[in-house]
């Protein structure tokens, strides 16, 4: 089954087999099935986040339960749910367009709804967990459905209790509490330029302008986003890197920007075979036409190595290698 159109990287990658899921009833025995194989089940949504081997030894669900509903709301907060396979940006879009503002700093992430929570998506000073209220998901060891509420989602910065049990559990549907009292946040430079009484609609095209003006758009290059995690590191350690930008924490460690870090190791739209540190933006790892995944290892790896030996910074992929 060809996944090089399934995953934004477009890494080529063929699995043993793949399903189309549109209703969670199928999963059950999609998971009895690949356990009698003694194959993995793992599951894919939009292909956004991910280095995908080149072949996967595996059966692979490709996630598209779809759906999206208002469900009655609280005094405070209106509640919105939706399919794990509804596409994010469309959904954004959705909130926008019904009047319920709070997610549009989060518009134009590729990917599912179902991925949002893995990595716990963040753009322009919002995270999915400022809004988030609960999932439900299938546990392939128990058989059982169940919902997690915030807590137990364990969220941190592009982290969650799934992304550190991978394969485990398949989410199927998520939900966001949208506050009734809302106001723009225009923190983040490029939004700072905004009205402030500007609405969610006008913050929405400034994100997705912002991303279209700084990020490859992966039907043309592929690519998964930021390739590495911004380094959170103690204030001695930033304060041994001159000029770096620096984004102090809640908890006195210092956030550093890996697109900086990287920029300086002379990385910045440098190639190696098929892959390369984007041009325009150091942080963003771009495939020039049919790379595999041992080519993004080996420059990752490279990355890694130089920023390590120059800054003393250890870099943390951010897709996830299955
Ligand atoms: N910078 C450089 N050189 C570069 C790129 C960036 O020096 O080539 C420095 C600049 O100082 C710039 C700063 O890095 O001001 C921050 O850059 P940017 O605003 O593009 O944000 P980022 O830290 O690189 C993070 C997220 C993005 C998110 C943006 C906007 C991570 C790993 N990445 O990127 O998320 O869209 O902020 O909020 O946290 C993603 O996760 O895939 C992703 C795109």
């Amino acid at each position: 089954y060809d996944l090089t159109a399934l995953n934004t990287l477009g890494l080529k990658s063929v699995a043993r087999y793949g399903v189309v899921i549109e209703e969670a009833g199928i999963i059950e025995a999609l998971v009895a099935e690949s356990g009698a194989r003694g194959l993995p089940f793992r599951i894919i949504g939009g292909g956004s986040n991910l280095v995908l081997p080149e072949r996967l030894d595996a059966i692979v669900g490709l996630m598209r339960i779809s759906g999206r509903a208002r469900v009655p709301s609280s005094p405070t907060h209106t509640v919105v749910t939706a399919g794990a396979g509804e596409n994010w940006h469309d959904f954004v879009a959705w909130t926008v367009g019904e009047g319920l503002p709070g997610l549009e700093n989060l518009a134009g992430i590729p990917g599912t709804v179902g991925a949002a929570p893995v990595q716990n998506i963040g753009a322009y000073g919002i995270q999915l967990s400022d809004h988030f209220h609960e999932l439900t998901a299938f546990d392939t060891e128990t058989g059982e459905t169940r919902s997690f509420d915030r807590v137990a989602c364990g969220f941190s910065y592009r982290q969650s209790f799934f992304k550190a049990h991978p394969g485990r559990y398949v989410i199927l549907s998520v939900s966001l509490a949208l506050p009734h009292a809302w106001q723009a946040n225009r923190a983040y430079p490029g939004l700072d330029s905004l009205p402030a009484d500007a609405d969610a609609k006008t913050v929405m095209d400034r994100v997705v302008a912002l991303r279209a003006s700084k990020l490859p758009d992966w039907e043309v290059l592929g690519n998964a986003g930021s390739f590495f995690h911004n380094p959170v590191v103690t204030v001695a350690i930033a304060d041994a890197i001159e000029g770096a930008p620096r984004y102090p924490q809640a908890d006195g460690t210092v956030k550093l920007s890996a697109g900086w870090l990287i920029e300086q190791c002379g990385l910045k739209g440098e190639r190696l075979g098929p892959v390369g540190m984007y041009e325009g933006h150091a942080l963003v790892l771009v495939n020039h036409g049919g790379a595999v995944a041992a080519d993004v290892e080996r420059f990752s790896a490279l990355v890694r190595e130089r920023v390590r030996e120059r800054f003393g910074v250890e870099l943390i992929q951010e897709p996830i290698a299955f």
